[in-house]
């Protein structure tokens, strides 16, 4: 199929290159970066772009890797005018964006839409996810988790520095993948409860921290925190139940060697067995998610990151703002519990 790529930094090459290597044929970039686009449309033989649009209109996939202010507008382009759509996360800068988004897939069947959750199809998560909905661990009773890395001097001359172009800070940057996995796993939550903090980074109304708790009616909770100033890289990810635990540590590379740690409790009691699978190969989580996206394209029926659990996460995302800035529990607002789901 024909790709267009609307923004060549990190993300988006990195999709050109994976959307290449599946076969498909990269046809258009557009960045107003021009050098940036001119060296990608370079590599991957496309032509150059002079505006999103102009892209789109030659493409059968939008691959939307932009800062977030620009998400939604391109993405809207490209299902109005029919295209298939990966769209970065977060699913636009706010819930707002993200029910227009939501709304628009909804009258447009035939579009494939999916946001960019690749965490997913990391193999030490996608084997948490396998063996805790076989019921391995029991009934899951709690989570924790830790994500982040310890930002940059200059951070706040970046897009993701500026309010307007990010929408929000580390919740919304690092948080949504903590959002995803937990939506995904113990179905959408109920409440939230959050602070949000700028300790160390000059980011105006940015938060660098977000700390919260997520609750589920029947008592289930979550216990979370999205940094930037965690000065070494880390991902950890803890399911708890009844029976026992699967613990998720590192993403590979800077995050350290990924790892899956299954602990059972024994009925007796005593030292619990804990089995600890290590993935060593190279992360593979974008080229399975691509493969996700073009089965959807292909066969029919949804990716993983629908527009529907997209806009789960946004929803959960705005209530984590709601509760830091009012210092209250929030219920948890989904907007679209009573329309229609894909
Ligand atoms: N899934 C993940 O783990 C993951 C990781 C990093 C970033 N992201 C997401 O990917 C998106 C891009 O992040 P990045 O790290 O690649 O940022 P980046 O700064 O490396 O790249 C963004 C590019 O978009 C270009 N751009 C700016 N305005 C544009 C516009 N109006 N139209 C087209 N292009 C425009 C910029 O010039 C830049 O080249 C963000 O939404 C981010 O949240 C996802």
């Amino acid at each position: 199929m024909k790709i267009a790529i609307i923004g060549a930094g990190l993300i988006g090459v990195r999709r050109a290159r994976v959307a290449r290597a599946a076969g498909d044929e990269v046809v258009a970039v557009y960045d107003p970066d021009t050098a940036r686009a001119q060296l990608l449309a370079t590599e991957v033989r496309a032509c150059l772009s002079d505006s999103a649009e102009a892209a789109i209109a030659l493409s059968d996939i939008a691959v939307v890797a932009t800062p977030n202010k620009y998400l939604e507008p391109a993405a809207q382009r490209a299902m109005e005018t029919g295209r298939h759509v990966l769209i970065e996360k977060p699913m636009g800068r706010n819930l707002e964006e993200a029910h227009r988004l939501f709304k628009t897939q909804a009258t447009h069947r035939g579009v494939v839409f999916k946001v960019g959750f690749n965490h997913r199809y990391h193999p030490a998560i996608m084997a948490a996810h396998a063996a805790f909905t076989a019921g391995k661990i029991g009934t899951a009773t709690f989570l924790r988790a830790t994500y982040g890395h310890g930002g940059r001097p200059g951070c706040e001359k970046e897009w993701r520095g500026n309010p307007d172009l990010a929408g929000g800070g580390e919740l919304t940057d690092q948080g949504v993948h903590l959002l995803d996995l937990t939506c995904w796993l113990m179905n959408r939550p109920d409440w939230a409860f959050a602070q949000r903090r700028t300790f160390v980074w000059p980011l105006q109304e940015l938060e660098d921290n977000g700390f919260f708790t997520l609750g589920w009616n029947d008592g289930r909770l979550a216990q979370m925190h999205t940094s930037w100033t965690q000065w070494k890289n880390r991902f950890s990810y803890q399911i708890y139940g009844t029976a026992g635990a699967l613990e998720i540590e590192g993403l590979g590379g800077s995050y350290g060697e990924e790892s899956l740690t299954l602990t059972l409790r024994k009925p007796e009691g005593g030292a619990p067995d804990v089995q600890r699978q290590v993935f060593t190969g190279p992360d593979e989580s974008w080229r399975l998610e691509w493969e996700d996206f073009r089965r959807a394209i292909n066969q029919g029926g949804s990716p993983m990151g629908n527009a529907s659990e997209g806009l789960e996460v946004m929803a959960a995302l705005d209530a984590l703002y709601r509760s830091s800035d009012s210092f209250r529990p929030v219920t948890i607002d989904y907007p679209h519990r009573n329309e229609t789901r894909k």
